[in-house]
């Protein structure tokens, strides 16, 4: 069972057919950040979904995604007008560069260690040029979202070649905010399932907030879901715009 399936190629290969742009939420809030900022990294960028439409849209800057995981970037790769590198902001440093940052698809609940989450926040905050913005989400813990990854609820979706996948997570483990599960994707077409375990952590807004300012950022923004509604109990996300001060 490989650690992540964001490494194993082909696993990899079935990101976007399972979320496509579509589908996506995430995608359309934070692209009008990314056309109005004159260079914009990707943190986690995964396949370049982001970048790769900022790009078609007419972005002329610089466009730089960074991901640790070769699968994902492989499948990032293929288009070359857009900068990719392989790696994380604790191999890879970038000084003052960025007007906006972004992490999208939940990619910063990847970080689980009270020394990830804030040496990748101050991270961030190094990359930033004077007033620049960072941008990324998390589920909020308190509507508990873990709860419905179960073995019940099964997603399929189709690949260009024409195989039916099929989708399905079981939680093994909540611990504190870490919540650790299996995923496992099969196929008619396969010989066996393949399967991946990750681990997320679900931080509150109090913890969030108090590691964003610890790492020398200020919140500027910070809704509870996609429409911009206020963050409460019942949100299911915690989307926040911090800032690098001047
Ligand atoms: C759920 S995917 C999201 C990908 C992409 N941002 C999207 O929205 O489609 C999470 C991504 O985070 C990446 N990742 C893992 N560890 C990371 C780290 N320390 N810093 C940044 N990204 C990381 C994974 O390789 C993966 O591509």
């Amino acid at each position: 069972v490989p650690d992540h399936q964001f490494a194993d190629v082909e696993l990899a290969s079935l990101y976007d057919v399972f979320y496509p742009w579509d589908s996506r939420e995430d995608m359309p809030f934070y692209l009008p950040f990314v056309m109005a900022a004159e260079s914009a990294l990707d943190l986690g960028c995964g396949t370049g979904m982001l970048l790769k439409r900022a790009r078609d849209e007419g972005h002329t800057g610089r466009l730089c995604g960074l991901d640790p995981a070769m699968g994902m970037l492989e499948q990032a790769r293929k288009r070359k007008d857009v900068e990719w590198i392989l790696g994380d902001l604790s191999t890879v440093v970038f000084d003052g560069e960025f007007d906006f940052v972004v992490m999208t698809g939940h990619a910063f609940q990847v970080l689980v260690t009270d020394d990830e989450v804030f040496g990748t926040l101050e991270s961030v905050r190094k990359a930033l040029k004077p007033g620049g913005r960072f941008g990324f989400e998390t589920r909020n813990p308190t509507v508990r979202e873990w709860e419905e990854w179960t073995e019940e609820r099964i997603d399929g979706t189709t690949t260009d070649d024409g195989i039916d996948v099929l989708m399905r997570n079981s939680v093994g483990s909540v611990e504190e905010d870490l919540v650790s599960f299996t995923t496992t994707y099969d196929s008619p077409s396969w010989q066996e399932p393949r399967q991946s375990r990750s681990t997320l952590r679900f931080l509150g807004v109090e913890s969030l907030n108090s590691f964003i300012s610890d790492a020398g950022l200020v919140v500027v923004e910070q809704y509870g879901d996609w429409d911009r509604s206020p963050l409460n109990d019942k949100s299911p996300e915690i989307i926040t715009i911090a800032g690098r001060g001047m």
